[in-house]
């Protein structure tokens, strides 16, 4: 039998018609592919930025009837509040905001601690808190926050950023805990070394801008990240589409789990 026969005769294609979605910081890099990729399945997709023009810009790039634009600092309260204001009910939340950069470890201020864990963390905390039993009371629901590989190898050069996305294993596990049996899952996602404007500027940082891009980021691998296996960034589509499958139907079995999309970067078996 044919994967795409077997089970409930579910068709192995997604359709996320009907669904309505909010991904957080998607006016760039994985949180923008992430937006088309679930409004490319015909979901009603949220597109979410602090400024107007970087919203209004992605959501024309992105394109289509079904795809609008909510401008807030998703960090803060108010941020949240003005979200659901926007969108009283979701079917798909991605916590994919995530800000990240380099300091070492005995540098990092409590202030700093305090801003990693409110814009990493408590930002998905909180909207998962307000969409989370709309989703259970209907019945149905996708929660998903967007990890890192930096979850399990904490990287020295950021500790601050690693210690967050650590965090979010917990915090899906436990939501996921708190939505059993309604139909609702809660998964994190772990990207590996992904290709987007702020990691193409630290490989060229790191091994100069006189190579073709392709050379470059095979050389950034082979020198700075020898674990991939996939031994090339991974382009943000290649996010969307595992998002987009778990916030599909299909994905209906997978939930409190540590889903990795990494190219084979953490050397561990599970998760
Ligand atoms: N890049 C990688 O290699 C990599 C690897 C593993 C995991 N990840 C994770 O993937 C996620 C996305 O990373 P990325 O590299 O694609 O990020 P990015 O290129 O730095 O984009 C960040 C996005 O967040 C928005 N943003 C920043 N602060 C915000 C706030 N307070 N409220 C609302 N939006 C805000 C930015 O929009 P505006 O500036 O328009 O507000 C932008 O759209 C993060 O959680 C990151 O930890 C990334």
């Amino acid at each position: 039998m044919r994967a795409a026969e077997a089970g409930n005769g579910l068709r192995m294609n997604i359709d996320l018609s009907g669904r309505r979605a909010l991904v957080t910081g998607s006016t760039q890099g994985i949180g923008h592919a992430i937006a088309a990729g679930l409004a490319a399945a015909g979901a009603e997709v949220l597109v979410n930025g602090r400024s107007a023009d970087r919203v209004e810009a992605a959501v024309a790039s992105i394109g289509g009837a079904n795809v609008r634009g909510v401008v807030a600092d998703v960090a803060s309260a108010e941020g949240c509040d003005a979200v659901s204001e926007a969108a009283p009910d979701l079917d798909i939340l991605v916590n994919n905001l995530g800000i990240f950069g380099a300091k070492p470890v005995l540098e990092v201020s409590d202030d700093e601690w305090r801003r990693y864990f409110e814009v990493n963390v408590l930002s998905g905390v909180r909207l998962t808190r307000t969409y989370l039993p709309g989703m259970m009371d209907r019945g149905w629901g996708r929660v998903m926050y967007i990890s890192s590989d930096s979850s399990v190898v904490t990287p020295v050069e950021m500790v601050h950023y690693g210690v967050t996305k650590t965090a979010l294993l917990g915090v899906s596990r436990g939501f996921a805990k708190a939505a059993a049996g309604t139909g609702v899952t809660v998964n994190s996602v772990l990207a590996g070394p992904t290709h987007t404007g702020g990691v193409e500027e630290f490989v060229s940082e790191l091994v100069g801008d006189d190579l073709p891009w392709d050379e470059a980021q095979r050389q950034f691998m082979r020198e700075h990240r020898p674990q991939s296996l996939l031994q090339r960034l991974i382009e943000p589509p290649e996010i969307a589409n595992l998002v987009a499958y778990l916030a599909s139907d299909l994905a209906s079995a997978t939930t409190g789990g540590a889903v990795r999309v990494d190219g084979g970067y953490v050397d561990a078996i599970v998760p």
